[in-house]
C-alpha cells in the first residue's frame, strides 16, 4: 500500500478539523438556546451536520480540484487531491454509511448522488456497492443485485493507482455478486451472471449475457 506523505497526512487532519468545527458550530447554533437539549440530542444535529457539511464540502473541492480518471502518479497534485480532499470523505463519511447499507434503498439515489454518480431514471442502487461513484455512470432501469459490486479504483502493486469509470446502459442488469471493475462498459438490456467477475476495461455489447471468472459471452437476451 502506498505511504501517505506527513504533510498530506497533516493537511487532511486540518481539513476534518474544519469540517468538525463546522458541525458542531451548527449543531451547537441549532440547540444551545434550547435548554431541553441534552448529550443525545447535540450528538445526533452533530452526526446529521457532519453528513450535510461533509458532502459539501466533497462536492465543493471535487469541483475545484476534481479527481481525474487515470493514472494517481507518486508525488503529483492528483496525489495530493486523492489523499487530502478525495480519501478523508470515503472513510470518514462514504464508506461508514455505504458499506453496512445504513441508506434506505429509496434513499439511495439521492446519496450516490451526492457523491458524484450519474444516475438514470428509476434506477435505484440500493442493494448493490458503488465504490467511488464519482466514476460510475448508470442508464435508465439499470437493476444492480444484491451485494454487486462497482469498482472503478484499481490498487495494484505497492504504487499503482488509477481510476477509470465505469459505464451501465439502459435496462442492464447486474447479478447478484457480480464484480464489475475499472473501465467496464456494459451496453443496453445486456445482463452480467450472478457472481461473475468483469475484467478491467472489457465492453459488454447490448443484449449480451456474460458470465464466469473472467466474464465470458454466455448467451443473448431475447
Ligand atoms: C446468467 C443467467 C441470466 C442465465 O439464465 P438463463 O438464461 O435462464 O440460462 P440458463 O440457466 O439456462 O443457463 C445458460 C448457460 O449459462 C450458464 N450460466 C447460468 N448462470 C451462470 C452464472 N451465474 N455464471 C456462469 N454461467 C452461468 C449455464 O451453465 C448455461 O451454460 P451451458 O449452456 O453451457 O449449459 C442467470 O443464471 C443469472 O445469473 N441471472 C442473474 C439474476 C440476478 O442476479 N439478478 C439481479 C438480482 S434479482
Amino acid at each position: 500500500m502506498r505511504k501517505i506523505p506527513l504533510i498530506q497526512v497533516i493537511a487532511a487532519f486540518l481539513l476534518m478539523g474544519m469540517w468538525a468545527g463546522a458541525s458542531g458550530g451548527i449543531s451547537w447554533l441549532l440547540l444551545h438556546r434550547w435548554s431541553g437539549a441534552g448529550p443525545f440530542l447535540y450528538f445526533a444535529a452533530f452526526a446529521v451536520a457532519w453528513v450535510i457539511v461533509g458532502v459539501g464540502i466533497h462536492r465543493a473541492l471535487m469541483a475545484f480540484f476534481p479527481l481525474l480518471e487515470g493514472e494517481v502518479p507518486p508525488g503529483s497534485r492528483q496525489e495530493f487531491i486523492y489523499h487530502v480532499f478525495y480519501l478523508p470523505f470515503l472513510f470518514f463519511l462514504f464508506y461508514p454509511l455505504a458499506l453496512p447499507k445504513m441508506i434506505p434503498i429509496p434513499l439511495t439515489r439521492l446519496f450516490f448522488w451526492c457523491f458524484g454518480a450519474r444516475l438514470g431514471r428509476n434506477t435505484y442502487p440500493g442493494a448493490c456497492m458503488i465504490f467511488d461513484p464519482h466514476f460510475v455512470t448508470l442508464g435508465d432501469n439499470v437493476i444492480l443485485g444484491y451485494q454487486s459490486s462497482l469498482i472503478p479504483h484499481a490498487i495494484e502493486g505497492e504504487n499503482r493507482l488509477s481510476h477509470t469509470p465505469i459505464r451501465i446502459g439502459n435496462n442492464a442488469v447486474i447479478g447478484v455478486n457480480a464484480v464489475i471493475l475499472g473501465g467496464v462498459t456494459v451496453g443496453e438490456r445486456a445482463v452480467v451472471a450472478a457472481g461473475a467477475v468483469v475484467p478491467k476495461s472489457t465492453v459488454i455489447p447490448p443484449r449480451e449475457i456474460w458470465g464466469g471468472l473472467p466474464a465470458r459471452r454466455i448467451g443473448l437476451v431475447e
